[in-house]
């Protein structure tokens, strides 16, 4: 076979060339373009050439040199693409000492903060926490606390009655707790209900028609008012650290006598002025000391104990906490509104 022809069937095998593999990509570089490879023996033969074919040989040898290098170099370029995507998808998934993406933790709901914070206070003095259910009869959410049928003070609270049956309803307080823990334990009594309750209210910033209360109880022989605003100031100062209190005179039917719980706030800012209406004074509940009523209807003799009761809303306590002007916040699950609570945790 003539030299010229050897050359261009090389040229042929050259272009043809294919593989996916570094190993055999090298041999047939070694082989074309080597030092000792088949192009520098050609240019070497180049000088034996009769001249009147040195211009054919020198283009074929040419040709079969760039067809080479360009298929050494667009192999290799495929090959590293292809191994920097395997080197990626190693990292992702196998790398294992890398350290991970940061995980995004959400934060606890203010009730919930304000919940377990009212949970730690009481614990401290010996208060457990109890629990009711939601849906309620009469009995526990009315009549047992000294509300019998057609008492005027039901009407303090609009009450969401379940249709069918209006002896069942949604509790419209946490006392109702206070009825089912003193049927269900005997004195000494030192507990808190934290839950939620439901009101047929309109939805205002300051009002809504589910919200959170917690209610006190403590039934013992010898409990006295003063135990109960002690406990309360106590509560006070833990809570929000304020140090004066005022229990002033109301009514409730499950409570005798009554009063409703106001803190000193004090006057020293703009804020102050307005939520306590330049009184320096703010409401945060209710109490008293539980009516020998109540206590006969949950078979506890009111000649051998007697006891106290109070009654608070967690929004309120939660609003004054965090400085929230609007109820209706706590329950639209803006995370805008309930990250701000993540270090509170
Ligand atoms: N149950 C009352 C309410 O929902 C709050 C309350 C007042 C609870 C006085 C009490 C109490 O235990 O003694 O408004």
């Amino acid at each position: 076979m003539k030299m010229i022809d050897k050359i261009k069937e090389y040229i042929g095998e050259a272009q043809a060339f294919s593989t996916q593999n570094t190993a055999e990509l090298e041999t047939f570089r070694i082989k074309f373009l080597g030092s000792k490879g088949l192009l520098k023996e050609l240019f070497a033969e180049f000088k034996n050439v009769p001249n009147d074919q040195k211009k054919e040989f020198g283009q074929v040898i040419n040709l079969l040199k760039t067809s080479a290098e360009e298929k050494v170099k667009s192999i290799q370029e495929a090959l590293e693409s292809k191994e920097e995507s395997k080197e990626e998808s190693k990292g992702f998934y196998g790398d294992l000492t890398r350290s991970p993406e940061p995980v995004i933790i959400g934060s606890r709901h203010p009730i919930s903060l304000v919940k377990n914070q009212i949970i730690d206070i009481f614990s401290t003095i010996g208060f457990n926490v109890s629990e009711g259910p939601e849906i309620e009869d009469d009995w526990h959410n009315f009549t047992a606390l000294n509300l019998p049928e057609y008492h005027p003070a039901r009407d303090m609270q609009d009450t969401f009655f379940i249709q069918t049956n209006p002896d069942i309803l949604l509790r419209t307080h946490t006392s109702s707790v206070q009825v089912r823990y003193m049927e269900n334990n005997k004195p000494p009594i030192r507990t808190i209900s934290p839950g939620r309750v439901f009101r047929n209210e309109a939805v205002s910033s300051r009002s809504h028609c589910i919200f959170h209360q917690v209610e006190g109880l403590y039934i013992d022989k010898d409990v006295s008012f003063a135990d109960l605003k002690q406990t309360l100031l106590y509560f006070t100062k833990e809570m929000f650290g304020k140090s004066k209190i005022r229990l002033r005179p109301s009514y409730f039917p499950f409570t005798e006598p009554s009063a409703e719980i106001d803190i000193y706030w004090g006057l020293k800012t703009e804020t102050d002025y307005r939520i306590t209406k330049g009184t320096g004074w703010l409401e945060i509940g209710g109490c008293g000391m539980v009516d020998p009523n109540v206590l006969k209807n949950c078979n506890i003799s009111p000649e051998e104990y007697t006891g106290f009761a109070f009654g608070m809303g967690i929004e309120r306590i939660a609003m004054l906490l965090y400085q929230i002007g609007d109820i209706r916040m706590f329950y639209e699950n803006d995370v805008r509104f309930l990250e701000q609570f993540k270090s509170s945790i």
